[in-house]
């Protein structure tokens, strides 16, 4: 069946499923349990947007601070860094207490500025994440640290205990440089956020969060309430954007009411086809949420999916 008038899709989510083993003070601007945490540094930071970044020395025993040798960086959290010895099958792990009945947000960032120091420097460090005792990912900045720019990694995990566990492994299949990390974000999330997930058996890794038709810079806090990002995705084709006043506060995922405001809309007659998300997938189970806005005049008829 056609869609009676022009379908839009405004904005998605898309979310690997991860399997899981069953196993105090917010910061600024966020509920509960959250954390910004500027590793390796010695005293508290303001970023651009008036979030203020701890040290992370209270959560953490191991590892050495230590700074970036490169000026003028934007974003002041990647100028400190806190590097690991390279002990083979050693886990080095920050322990946040958390609620237990909650589900966070995860998001650590590394920048290997060392990389532009000196040309003879080893190529950057391989490494495991693991969250609670599960493996997560491998972080691997080579291709990032190439271009100057840092990699970030996001998350969504159930509590399993009063303390929450992030730890990075020293695997030797990969590397002979010592892990490091330069940042983490830890965000309580409402409890309608991914309900739909069934968290004591899975996690959630991030693929891709989009905003359709932007040609803005990335969302954010203060406009995503959790500090999701939402990257913008540009089409000369199908882009239109327009002001709208949608109320998201009823959708689960708490959406900013801002990604309404733009959106990719169906040429007459023809499907609307995206190659999204714009990277390969392996075969796996994933979480995908479509977000479409109706914002044409009432006289067009009723939007009608297919
Ligand atoms: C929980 O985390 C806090 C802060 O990092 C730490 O002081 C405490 O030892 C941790 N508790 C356990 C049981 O790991
Ligand atoms: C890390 O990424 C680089 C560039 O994509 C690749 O050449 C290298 O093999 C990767 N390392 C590991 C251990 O996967
Ligand atoms: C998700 O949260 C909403 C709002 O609290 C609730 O109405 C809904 O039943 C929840 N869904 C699931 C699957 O738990
Ligand atoms: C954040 O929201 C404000 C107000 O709606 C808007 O003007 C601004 O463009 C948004 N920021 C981004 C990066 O979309
Ligand atoms: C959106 O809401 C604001 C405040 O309620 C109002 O001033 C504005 O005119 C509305 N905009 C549109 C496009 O309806
Ligand atoms: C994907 O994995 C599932 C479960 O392991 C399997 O049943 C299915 O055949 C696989 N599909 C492809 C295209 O490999």
């Amino acid at each position: 069946m056609l869609p009676a008038r022009p379908l839009l899709v405004a904005a998605a989510v898309f979310l690997l499923l991860l399997p899981v083993h069953v196993a105090i003070v917010a910061a600024q601007g966020f509920r509960g349990f959250s954390y910004l945490l500027n590793c390796g540094a010695a005293s508290p930071t303001t970023d651009s947007r008036g979030l203020r970044w701890d040290p992370d020395g209270d959560y953490v025993s191991a590892g050495t601070p230590g700074v970036v040798s490169l000026s003028g960086l934007i974003n002041p959290t990647l100028a400190t860094l806190r590097t690991f010895p390279l002990r083979y099958g050693a886990k080095f792990c920050y322990e946040l207490p958390v609620d237990r009945n909650r589900r966070y947000l995860i998001r650590p960032t590394f920048f290997y500025g060392a990389l532009f120091a000196s040309s003879s420097a080893p190529p950057p460090p391989v490494f495991d994440l693991i969250v609670d005792g599960t493996f997560w990912t491998a972080v691997n900045t080579t291709d990032d640290a190439l271009a100057g720019a840092a990699s970030s990694y996001e998350g969504v995990f159930p509590a399993s205990g009063r303390n929450m566990s992030f730890c990075l492994g020293v695997n030797p299949d990969y590397t002979d440089a010592r892990p490091f990390i330069s940042a983490l974000q830890v965000i309580q999330l409402d409890d309608s956020v991914y309900n739909a997930t069934d968290f004591p058996t899975s996690a959630m890794g991030l693929i891709a969060r989009t905003k359709f038709g932007s040609t803005g810079g990335i969302e954010r806090y203060p406009n995503d309430s959790f500090d999701r990002y939402w990257q913008p995705f540009p089409d000369d084709k199908h882009a239109v954007s327009s002001t709208q006043n949608v109320t998201s506060a009823d959708f689960w995922n708490l959406p900013p009411p801002d990604v309404f405001n733009t959106a990719f809309i169906a040429e007459q007659d023809a499907p609307l086809v995206l190659q999204w998300p714009p990277v390969p997938l392996q075969n796996d189970s994933y979480y995908v949420a479509l977000y479409f806005a109706d914002t044409l005049p009432d006289n067009q008829g009723p939007l009608t999916c297919i």
